[in-house]
């Protein structure tokens, strides 16, 4: 069953049915402030970090479900509603909400009054600016109250939700004018408030929640809407809230609106206040100012789309699968920045209070963005180099706000450093950047030890190499990719962090992963060193990999499939030899992207293995058989029920590289078929089974042995943005960046007779025509570049501004 379309055109997701199976969620804001929206007004502000700079208040796992947010209320006699449904839950008489990029637009109707709420954050200023319309499409003259309700969250949103004998007793506001201050905090050590403004006079206010909701009222059933009055309450202290209240005669036809701002103001610490404690307010003012009329919504509305219409201009297919073009030229890109903003903090999954930036994480997420704004990229690389330890190691995560390493989860996560050689090298493939390699970049956060990135890289590689086990392969650590296959871990007591009890390095537990890893990436490195001249350590660099993958066929493989691990005992983990668990998705895709087997016959094996053990009509789950009991030996795997998560559940992010081993070895039918099976947009018609939003990935989908098969959880934040753009971009329709130039190289459906890109490679605009007469899978036989017979190779670089490109396949 559908809920809504996409509107292609207007790049957009129009929700039709606001009881979506879950609240289906978009993401305001690119730069600074960010503002999670679901389709019915939940959701919640924070400025750059969801934990200590958490603006509005949020409550997970609640009930009823999604009640915090930026609701509109509308009191039209004795009717109570809000334009998008919730929390009041009165039936509407229309309802649609559009998600579009960087903002979203709800509108409501109920009794021939009509709701809009435009929401969006502009580009560069810290602010959720809403415009709502209120429209008397009846034929009599109307008397109706509005009101606009947030909850202030006390900035730290883990001392917000824990804390309770120190922060009832700390919240303060002001008001001003058409203002709502949120001051919390700002007397002792904070140079930043909220503001809470309207461009037109309110009625009344509020800002104490007691008296808009009633000490035991609710969001359903507001005191302050059911009176049609708010109390112009100030909070002292308990849970300070912003609400403005507009009484409205509106006659048959006519309409009002109102813009309201939600805005975080930061002041400088010398200047914080003009007079014993009276807040300074310019800064505040200036924001206001900026966004107070209508010409100015409208500016930001279309400053934003300019924004993305050209950013997505850079990177654009045309196949004859609408549902291809709208993921590469919308939504997946849409999805790649957002977990580039994002990593894994904030979505309706992850409370932005447990983790940071993820390293493993963000390297990662930069695969699918640096072609975008790829000086942002160049800065998030550096950033997270500068959390790497000096051994080579990383910290596991960092706080995007201090950008330092997180040391309550530390390091010993041994795929991490590699990590950063896949996202360096990505981006040098793109931009042609050589001299990032040269930027000195702190280890550890610590200046004193500061190196040039290339020598962080050289780390990554020898820590790898420093790091071997018994057969060679590398040592695990607490992890590698999977997080919660944790071999040195050993948890007996409830409650303990499978990824931090127990010794961070065990002496024999090896990854066949990492060393699949290392032989990819490894090889990267090495093409770096080679590239710059660096010969004999190149050299040896190629040694270690080609020995590295030697010893992944000599002790990493199973005879049908490449093995998962040895365990702390030295026993094998994903073999035929184990009662459970005996083949994972992992090492199949990473060890043949590397390249191994490929010519002697294992790759060929291992992914019919996968087809044959793995794959079910949802993708491919991650292990099989699921594990059904919980393995000290093993970890956190082992701790879900069959079928989800880590445990045998289909992984969305590890689908895209059993994939792009297909595309390795030319099978392009094979390749797009296992790409439709975890594509959101691809699901869209089966929504109540897969209930994320048809729009973009979700982490994990139900296996097979899960009684919900089907059922996708956790979406948004998930590597698998960045890597099923990659696997379809470069993979699938094979453009792919390389040092030299773009080289074309699709793996497509036999079926595929033409295609088209526009593809902005390093200030030329390529305009590709790939056609496919002989209705091959693979292989290039011919490349025109303005009409001009190439070698088949990568393209060109050239100084021209648009290039037209023909490639025949074949
Ligand atoms: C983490 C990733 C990890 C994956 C698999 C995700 O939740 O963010 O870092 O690779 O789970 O365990």
């Amino acid at each position: 069953m559908k809920f809504g379309h996409f509107d292609d055109q207007k790049k957009e997701y129009v929700i039709e049915k606001y009881a979506t199976p879950l609240p289906w969620i978009n993401y305001l804001g690119s730069d600074s402030f960010f503002t999670l929206l679901s389709n019915t007004a939940g959701g919640y502000s924070f400025y750059k970090d969801a934990r200590l700079r958490r603006v509005t208040r949020y409550r997970y796992n609640n009930l009823p479900l999604d009640q915090d947010g930026f609701h509109i209320y509308i009191k039209d006699g004795e009717s109570i509603w809000n334009p998008g449904w919730q929390p009041v839950q009165s039936e509407l008489d229309s309802y649609q909400c559009r998600h579009g990029l960087g903002y979203s637009v709800i509108t409501g109707s109920k009794n021939g009054i009509e709701a809009r709420q435009e929401l969006l954050v502009p580009k560069h200023d810290n602010i959720l600016l809403q415009r709502v319309t209120i429209r008397n499409n009846s034929t009599a003259a109307k008397d109706i109250d509005m009101f606009s309700f947030v909850e202030f969250c006390l900035w730290d949103a883990m001392d917000d939700s824990t804390n309770f004998q120190r922060n009832y007793s700390t919240g303060e506001v002001e008001v001003e004018g058409n203002v709502i201050y949120h001051k919390t905090e700002y007397r002792e050590r904070r140079d930043h408030y909220a503001i809470f403004y309207t461009n037109k006079p309110f009625d009344s206010f509020d800002t104490s929640r007691e008296s808009f909701m009633g000490l035991y009222g609710s969001p359903r059933n507001p005191q302050a809407v059911l009176q049609g009055r708010c109390g112009n309450s100030l909070a002292h202290g308990w849970q300070p809230v912003g609400a403005h209240h507009f009484h409205l005669h509106l006659e048959s036809g006519e309409s009002f609106s109102v813009i309201i701002g939600l805005g975080y103001v930061e002041v400088p610490v010398a200047e914080k206040f003009i007079a014993p404690s009276v807040i300074n307010k310019k800064n505040a003012y200036e924001l206001i100012n900026k966004y107070s009329t209508d010409e100015q919504f409208d500016q930001a509305m279309n400053n934003l789309k300019d924004f993305w219409d050209n950013l997505l201009a850079g990177f654009e297919v045309h196949t004859d699968n609408e549902i291809v073009n709208r993921m590469v030229n919308i939504w997946n890109a849409y999805q790649c920045m957002v977990t580039f903003n994002m990593s894994r903090s904030a979505s309706y999954f992850e409370s932005g209070i447990g983790r940071g930036m993820g390293f493993r994480d963000s390297c990662q997420d930069l695969l699918g963005f640096v072609h975008m704004i790829p000086e942002k990229a160049r800065e998030r690389i550096l950033d997270i180099a500068a959390t790497q330890k000096a051994d080579g190691g990383a910290y596991h995560q960092y706080q995007p706000l201090t950008k330092k390493g997180n040391s309550d989860i530390g390091g010993g996560f041994n795929d991490d450093p590699l990590w950063l050689i896949a996202c360096t090298d990505a981006y040098i493939r793109e931009t042609g950047d050589w001299d990032i390699l040269k930027e000195k970049v702190d280890f550890d956060n610590n200046p004193e030890l500061a190196d040039t990135l290339l020598e962080h890289l050289r780390r990554s590689f020898n820590y790898t190499l420093n790091n071997l086990g018994p057969h060679k392969l590398p040592l695990i650590g607490r992890a590698d990719w999977n997080d919660c296959l944790n071999l040195n871990c050993f948890s007996e007591h409830p409650g303990e962090s499978f990824q931090i009890t127990g010794p961070s390095e065990g002496p024999v537990a090896e990854s066949v992963f990492i060393a699949g890893m290392f032989v990819k990436y490894g090889r990267e490195y090495a093409n770096i060193l080679s590239h710059l001249g660096i010969r004999e350590e190149a050299d040896k660099a190629y040694r270690a990999v080609e020995q590295m993958s030697k010893t992944i066929l000599e002790s990493g493989w199973d005879g049908e499939w490449f093995l998962r691990a040895y365990d702390a005992f030295g026993q094998k983990v994903g073999s035929h030899e184990c009662d459970e668990g005996q083949i994972f998705i992992e090492p199949q895709g990473m060890c043949i992207m590397a390249g191994v087997g490929v010519e002697t016959g294992q790759a060929q094996k291992a992914l019919d293995s996968v087809k044959e053990r793995l794959d079910t009509r949802f993708g491919i789950v991650l292990n099989n058989p699921a594990y059904t009991t919980y393995r000290l030996n093993l970890g956190e795997i082992s701790s879900y029920p069959p079928g989800y998560k880590e445990n045998a559940g289909i992984f969305c992010h590890n689908n895209p590289w059993v994939i792009f081993a297909e595309t390795i070895m030319g099978h392009g039918d094979r390749a797009f078929e296992l790409y439709k099976k975890t594509c959101p947009a691809f699901l869209e018609e089966i929504s109540e089974i897969h209930r994320t939003e048809p729009y973009v990935y979700c982490q994990m989908v139900a296996g097979k042995d899960a009684p919900t098969f089907g059922e996708g959880k956790n979406s948004w934040l998930t590597g698998t943005a960045a890597w099923t753009f990659t696997v379809l971009t470069e993979g699938i329709l094979g453009i792919q960046p390389d040092y030299e130039g773009l080289t074309i190289n699709p793996c497509i459906p036999h079926t595929v007779r033409q295609f088209k890109v526009n593809r902005l490679f390093r200030g030329t605009m390529y305009h590709i025509t790939i056609d496919n007469p002989d209705g091959v899978e693979k292989g290039v036989r011919a490349i025109k570049v303005n009409g001009e017979s190439v070698p088949v190779g990568p393209l060109p670089l050239t100084a021209d501004k648009e290039v037209n490109v023909e490639i025949t396949m074949g």
